[in-house]
């Protein structure tokens, strides 16, 4: 199951929650105001921008985005907020795609490194990254930290969330480094809707020798957006590597 099954027209209708969940302000709001100060007054390259949940709020305080994404559906509902003008968007994948332009940033997040589903598409995508930045340019990703401690010996799924009418669990292969979530929604009484996505899980160490291999230092890490220390127990990182001056 590829990426036509996940982020197909049905995901890419029901992706936007305005005000709520991903796109709640105090979710959003840090990621944009942390990018700005990233972009450091050049323009901003974002991979994989799906419906532009980041890339439109963080245009519309005068950073030029430019996007590359690899699901035509998700492309047309950014569409629907955005023209090609104001934020122009490469239909292509992320580990070897090229956008016109050079950039002062280029960031990745909401765990998306992990969509690409080997170590040497992962390792592209960063190559990808560091052809796209100016001289002390930066690339920021932020990546979810395996939940693989929850996983008792013998087991193979994890229950990450699970409420009134919603189930979600992942499923592990450990000997791939792979990961299936599943999302089980109950859309209407009785009608239980099944969404999948497909993961190459990694670490932020793994990410650090990937940064390496595309010539990039890492210069900060924390646990959010806010700079909060990342701690043994942290569920995300969000890592910022730069490319040398010269
Ligand atoms: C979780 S969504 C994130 C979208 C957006 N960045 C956000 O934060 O809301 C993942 C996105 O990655 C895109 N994607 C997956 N693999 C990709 C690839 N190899 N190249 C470009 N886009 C990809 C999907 O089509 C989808 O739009």
């Amino acid at each position: 199951m590829g990426l036509d099954e996940t982020w197909n027209a049905e995901t890419a209708s029901r992706y936007d929650t305005p005000g709520v969940g991903m796109f709640a302000p105090e979710v959003l709001d840090p990621v944009v105001d942390r990018l700005v100060e990233l972009a450091d007054g050049g323009a901003a390259l974002e991979f994989a921008i799906g419906t532009g949940r980041v890339a439109v709020p963080l245009a519309a305080r005068g950073v030029p985005v430019t996007g590359i994404e690899l699901s035509e559906p998700m492309l047309a509902q950014l569409r629907t907020k955005v023209d090609a003008a104001t934020i122009p968007v490469v239909l292509g994948d992320m580990a070897t795609a090229t956008a016109p332009g050079e950039f002062s940033l280029v960031y990745l997040v909401f765990n998306t490194i992990s969509n690409l589903l080997t170590q040497a598409d992962q390792v592209q995508c960063f190559r990808n990254a560091a052809r796209h930045l100016r001289p002390g340019g930066r690339f920021v990703l932020e990546l979810g930290i395996p939940d693989l401690r929850k996983l008792p010996p013998g087991q193979d799924a994890v229950v990450f969330d699970h409420r009134e009418g919603y189930a979600g669990f992942d499923t592990y292969d450990t000997v791939n480094q792979r990961l299936t979530s599943h999302h089980y929604t109950e859309v209407a009484p009785g009608d239980i809707r099944l969404v999948r996505s497909h993961h190459r899980y990694l670490w932020p160490a793994e990410l650090d020798l990937m940064a390496q291999l595309a010539t990039l230092t890492l210069d900060s890490r924390h646990a959010d957006w806010t700079g909060s220390p990342l701690t043994p127990h942290s569920p995300s990182a969000v890592s910022t590597y730069r490319k040398p001056t010269s």
